[in-house]
């Protein structure tokens, strides 16, 4: 009989069985305009194996996309790549389902399982950074990757299939009907995977660089690469692993970001007339107004520039809340190689523009200019002047990237 949920045949021997959530709009923090998926992987082998389930919710759409491909009850072993809920949030139920005769996780997922859900009913087995089980006809290999994104996080490799699956690394949150790469605009791969580098990899940049040499001194044979959100990369896996190596080296380049926010248009004035002076100077700009923007968009738009500006006008003897929530936001990304000042307008006691420089070093960012703070109303000559400050930006960035170029 024909389930509600299918499974979607990816090899001979894998299938999707994963779910997708068209609505989701927002992921502990991550603005998420597309919605996403939960990847999880069914392989038929002679021991039928279930890589990742998917977050709680969506326990039955999983089961369904089993049961169109095999009696549940049959799967043998269940591996857990990742702890976070997206990824577990099903287990225990699945658990249930399938009575398993293994559950295995890398040995700090062990334990993350255990804190998550106390009393599962089954022991989690370990496997080893470079331990190979048997599936019968074909084996899985895994590999720890500590702290990407999580200290449990591992990825493991299928032979015969060369299916490499990656959990979080190489995915995004893109909900489609489509499951492959070369099924979707490109322009939107490069958007959502970026957005997902930026805001969920980039403070660990150094590992993925040290995850990219492994995999390339591993020589794995890759045919398709499963990640545990959004679709499966068979078409252009050179491109993403470009991408990863790129982002994470994040070069300065041309490119300036205007972060800030505005009570009466007055820092947003300001704003203004620095994009133009940044843009005069040779730069590529990009305003982003946090009104209108989330703190993931900005995020996004840092992965590839080379200087951060940010603007707030003083509120109480504070930082406007939004762009606080920003400069928190980004010091946990910890990005690298930017340069960058604060500026904004205030009414009486102008805190804010010191609290922005002082966040934005916080973050490891280079300041290159003097704070500029205007009281209340910037006029022609205050205008003029945070015009002269982008040049003057703009100037350094064209030096420093000509430098690393
Ligand atoms: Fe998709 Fe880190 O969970």
């Amino acid at each position: 009989m024909t389930k509600p949920f299918e499974a979607v045949r990816i090899t001979d021997r894998v299938y999707w069985v994963g779910a997708i959530d068209w609505g989701i709009r927002e992921f502990h923090g991550y603005s998420t305009g597309r919605g996403t998926t939960y990847n999880a992987y069914l392989v038929l082998a002679d021991t039928p194996t279930l890589i990742d389930t998917v977050k709680a919710p969506f326990r039955n759409e999983l089961m369904s996309r089993i049961a169109s491909v095999i009696d549940p009850g049959d799967i043998q072993t269940i591996v857990s790549n990742h702890s976070e809920m997206d990824h577990t949030g099903s287990l225990p139920g699945v658990i249930d389902a399938v009575s398993p005769e293994r559950v295995v996780a890398s040995p700090m997922g062990v334990k993350t399982i255990a804190n998550h859900f106390p009393g599962l009913g089954i022991e989690i087995s370990e496997v080893k950074d470079g331990e190979t089980l048997s599936l019968g006809n074909t084996a899985l290999t895994f590999y720890e990757t500590r702290m990407l994104h999580w200290p449990d996080s591992m990825i493991c490799h299928l032979a015969e299939e060369d299916v490499l699956f990656s959990q979080d690394a190489f995915g995004m949150h893109l909900a489609s009907s489509e499951r492959f790469d070369d099924e979707l605009d490109p322009a939107v791969l490069g958007q959502e995977a970026a957005k997902y580098y930026a805001n969920i990899l980039l403070p660990f940049s150094s590992l993925v660089e040290k995850l990219l040499a492994r995999v390339g001194e591993l020589g794995l044979p890759i045919r398709l690469m499963a990640p545990d959100h959004g679709p499966v990369w068979r078409k252009d896996i050179g491109g993403i692993l470009g991408s990863y190596a790129a982002w994470a080296a994040q070069r300065p380049t041309r490119k300036a970001v205007v972060a800030y926010d505005t009570m009466w248009q007055s820092t947003g004035l300001m704003a203004r007339a620095i994009g133009d002076g940044l843009a005069a100077g040779g730069a590529s700009v990009s305003l982003t107004p946090l009104r209108s923007n989330t703190r993931s968009d900005v995020a996004t738009e840092v992965l590839d520039a080379g200087a951060l500006v940010v603007g707030s006008p003083t509120m109480n003897g504070n930082l406007f809340p939004t762009v606080a929530d920003l400069l928190v936001y980004l010091k946990g990304l910890k990005p690298r190689n930017l340069i960058g000042a604060a500026f904004g307008s205030y009414g009486w006691s102008g805190e804010s523009v010191g609290q922005v420089a002082e966040a934005l070093c916080g973050a490891g960012v280079e300041l290159v200019e003097e704070s500029v703070g205007v009281r209340y109303v910037p006029d022609a000559e205050a205008l003029a002047g945070c015009r002269a400050l982008g040049e003057r930006v703009a100037a350094r960035l064209a030096s420093i990237s000509g430098r690393e170029g």
